[in-house]
């Protein structure tokens, strides 16, 4: 039985990120909402209670029966879960003189006690609360202060149970990950048998085992999450699986070609449909961003049934959702900001079931497993690309010239990535989350080529760093390889004669451009 610990969410932002290090620690663990606690599973060793958006004072705050799991299994509570903890067991939470966030120091800290077995005194903590704990719940003891907050930290004398009112998650509570390590390994006892390899071995005999003898179908996008489904399963099921790629005609240049050639060279059994004409006619003469989203979700949907539906023996659609796109679309507090992009949906009448052997990885986790099967590294390295494809990065109509247009400028740019290598040895590419041309072909503005004016496009780069998508920064890319990709794209692509950098976030900004 996989040992796992459970991640109660009441809404903090941080709450994923637990879930990251905890499997940093090879331990398997789920982030399930507040009031879903799984009594009945024994494969549970620990719990940890999240942080909130609300105080334990809020008439809206979430609230849990913590007898379910308290004294069964070792707790700890973080922020919001360590003064919710205090508020119901007979302590006293209050707001705080002044708002305790950002850095602390550790004044006084418990070595002996398991929880915090090789820290230092004056470990830097984050702190990110309103409220502030005054009086412990009975039977528990401090183990923790700071010089603002005397209750840091806390434990039970009588079950194993143990509280923090700092982030020990987040990057700026410096030794956060030995605090982890000590409850996920020391206290709750993981056997840390959560791996790649060991992912691998168990996934594909519970495929074989899933889908017997049955046929499965399977839209490949060309993205690390749709091709590592694919191979893995592949290994469990063979020529079993059938996969569909759509081109729809606003793929990366050759993109096509480089990732069917890409797929059969890993032995998959890949169908690849050219609907490009349909797309194009489909999108002639429409500007409006959301409008052109809507007529190439339908139009994908349309392609992918009428493919799928040829392959009259099909039982299962296996997709390669991940993680976050579950978590998101169990967010309780209900603010959403990333919308769901999976591309295809399940032709109804074909009565398919589903089948996602990856939706419990985080994104790092799916590349462990992709270079665990062997996949090809640049494969794995993928940035991620929008469904849509250039059509998000195109603003006003988008024509067959305006593709040809882009898809020219971000070559060299992508390309001029793949190529600087930077003093550690790493290329630019591998440094960035993601990268991309935008076309700006409702801009035109004048230039100078030789003796003639030009009148003609800008094309924006953009690169941005990021952990998720969520949230993400535009990348310092050295100025030598601007200069020098700017150059190249304005000296070899018709139409275009101006080349700007985009330097905003997300947020205010996202991502791509439409
Ligand atoms: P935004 O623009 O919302 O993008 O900041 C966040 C991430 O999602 C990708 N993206 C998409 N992916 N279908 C997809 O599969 C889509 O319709 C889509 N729109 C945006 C985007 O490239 C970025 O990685």
């Amino acid at each position: 039985m996989q040992q796992k610990i459970i991640i109660l969410d009441f809404g903090s932002q941080t709450t994923q990120l637990i879930g990251r290090r905890v499997r940093e620690l090879d331990t398997f663990c789920e982030i399930l909402p507040y009031n879903k606690f799984p009594v009945a599973d024994p494969s549970v060793i620990g719990v940890i209670l999240s942080g909130s958006p609300f105080s334990v004072h809020d008439p809206k705050a979430f609230q849990v029966d913590l007898s379910q799991f308290v004294g069964r299994v070792p707790v700890l509570g973080i922020c919001y879960g360590a003064q919710y903890i205090a508020h119901t067991g007979g302590g006293r939470v209050e707001p705080a003189d002044s708002r305790e966030y950002g850095r602390a120091h550790l004044a006084m800290v418990d070595t002996q006690n398991p929880l915090f077995r090789g820290f230092d005194l004056d470990s830097q903590v984050w702190m990110s609360h309103g409220d502030t704990i005054t009086a412990l719940p009975e039977n528990c003891h401090t183990i923790a202060s700071t010089s603002d907050v005397q209750y840091a930290a806390y434990a039970s004398d009588s079950v194993p149970l143990w509280a923090v009112q700092f982030h020990p998650e987040v990057y700026h509570t410096l030794q956060g990950k030995q605090l982890l390590k000590n409850f996920v390994i020391d206290i709750c006892g993981s056997q840390q048998q959560w791996s790649p390899s060991s992912f691998v071995e168990s996934t594909v005999a519970q495929l074989k085992e899933q889908l017997g003898n049955d046929r499965v179908i399977l839209g490949l996008s060309g993205g690390v999450d749709s091709s590592v489904c694919a191979v893995l399963l592949n290994r469990a099921i063979g020529d079993r699986l059938t996969c569909i790629f759509v081109d729809h005609g606003m793929l990366r240049k050759n993109e096509f070609q480089k990732v069917m050639d890409a797929y059969q060279g890993l032995g998959l059994n890949v169908i690849g449909v050219d609907a490009s004409e349909k797309f194009f006619a489909d999108l002639a003469g429409v500007t409006d961003p959301e409008q052109k989203r809507k007529i190439i979700g339908r139009d994908f949907v349309e392609v992918f049934n009428a493919e799928a539906h040829k392959i009259t023996d099909a039982r299962w659609l296996a997709q390669g959702t991940i993680y976050p796109d579950r978590i998101e679309s169990l967010s309780i507090t209900g603010m959403t900001i990333k919308s769901h992009h999976n591309v295809g949906g399940l032709p109804k009448e074909m009565h398919l079931k589903l089948c996602e052997p990856l939706q419990w990885l985080f994104k790092d986790e799916v590349r462990r497993v992709g270079r665990e099967l062997g996949m090809p590294d640049r494969l794995i390295k993928r940035h991620p690309f929008p469904g849509p494809g250039l059509a998000v990065r195109i603003l006003g109509d988008i024509t067959r010239e305006r593709v040809r247009i882009l898809q020219d400028a971000d070559d060299i740019y992508i390309e001029s990535m793949l190529n600087y290598i930077c003093d550690d040895g790493e290329c630019l590419y591998d440094k960035v989350w993601q990268a991309g041309a935008v076309l700006l072909s409702t801009v035109r503005s004048v230039g100078v080529m030789g003796d003639e004016r030009t009148y003609e496009h800008p094309v924006a780069l953009r690169a941005v760093t990021s952990t998720d998508a969520m949230t993400a920064d535009w990348a310092h890319l050295p100025y030598d390889f601007m200069a020098r990709v700017s150059n190249e794209i304005i000296n070899k692509v018709r139409g275009v004669n101006r080349v700007c950098y985009d330097i905003s976030s997300k947020p205010p900004a996202t991502i791509e451009w439409e």
